[in-house]
């Protein structure tokens, strides 16, 4: 039987790449192909959670019972999950968000110049920077790290550099785990240091995982 410890309660996830547009064709954009982030809003939906998906394009069945929201770049994302941030009690964001987008998109499809050519890219805000900021004492935050050296270090860092509850690391090189992949190996960093080290398992299991951990918190913060 499944766990109703997230009844009652407003959850937002965001999942899938962003893409981010250098001319009416072409798009810079990343391996995520939205499974872990659909996989925790079935999950959370299942625990009795209300929730709404932040997405950016996948191929996916959108999970049924959850409130889906589409968008394409770092720029919507960030408007979409700010417009609803105050009415939710639990933010996941496994959405693997583009860092940079070209400075300027062009109005026309760009011709061939040359051997080679030069694209200057502007900073994308920090969606989960931002509610770290922005985050109220009831408000959970939930973070993930895509890393491929020096996980450990940059886990922490992320976690209390973005004010965040809790961390979900996965070393991308491994096999089975990541980007695309139906499996996941990942370690739960929480801010009473506890370390969660998970061995390689389903994404829907995984996302269990990461609730069963979330959860346990919010109980511990309504009871204090
Ligand atoms: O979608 P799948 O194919 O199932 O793959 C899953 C996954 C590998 C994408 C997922 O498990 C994962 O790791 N997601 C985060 C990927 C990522 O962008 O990591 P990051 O270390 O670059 O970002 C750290 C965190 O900041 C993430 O929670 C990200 O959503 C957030 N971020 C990053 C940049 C930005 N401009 N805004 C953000 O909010």
């Amino acid at each position: 039987v499944t766990p109703q410890d997230l009844a009652g309660l407003d959850v937002l996830v965001t999942a899938g790449p962003t893409r981010e547009p250098l001319d009416p064709v072409r798009y810079l954009s990343n391996r995520s192909s939205g499974k872990m982030g659909y996989a925790l809003a079935r999950a959370a939906f299942l625990r009795g959670a209300r929730v709404r998906l932040v997405t950016g394009p996948a191929h996916l069945m959108p999970p049924p019972g959850v409130e889906v929201q589409r968008v394409e770049t770092a720029g919507e994302m960030y408007e979409a999950v700010l417009q609803h941030f105050d009415s939710v009690d639990l933010v996941i964001k496994a959405a693997a968000v583009a860092d940079y987008r070209p400075g300027e998109v062009s109005p026309q499809k760009i011709k061939k110049q040359g051997q080679a050519m030069q694209i200057e890219l502007a900073r994308n805000p920090d969606i989960l920077a931002e509610l770290g900021r922005r985050k109220k004492a009831h408000q959970l935050l939930v973070g993930f790290a895509a890393e491929t050296n020096d996980l450990e270090q940059n886990a922490l860092a992320k976690l209390t550099g973005k004010n965040l509850d809790l961390l979900v690391a996965n070393d991308v090189t491994l096999p089975g785990a990541g980007f695309d992949h139906d499996t996941n190996v990942v370690r739960i960093f929480g801010r009473d240091g506890v370390v969660e080290a998970l061995p390689l398992m389903d994404k829907n299991r995984v996302a269990q995982k990461i609730l069963d951990r979330a959860a346990k918190l919010l109980q511990s913060r309504q009871g204090a």
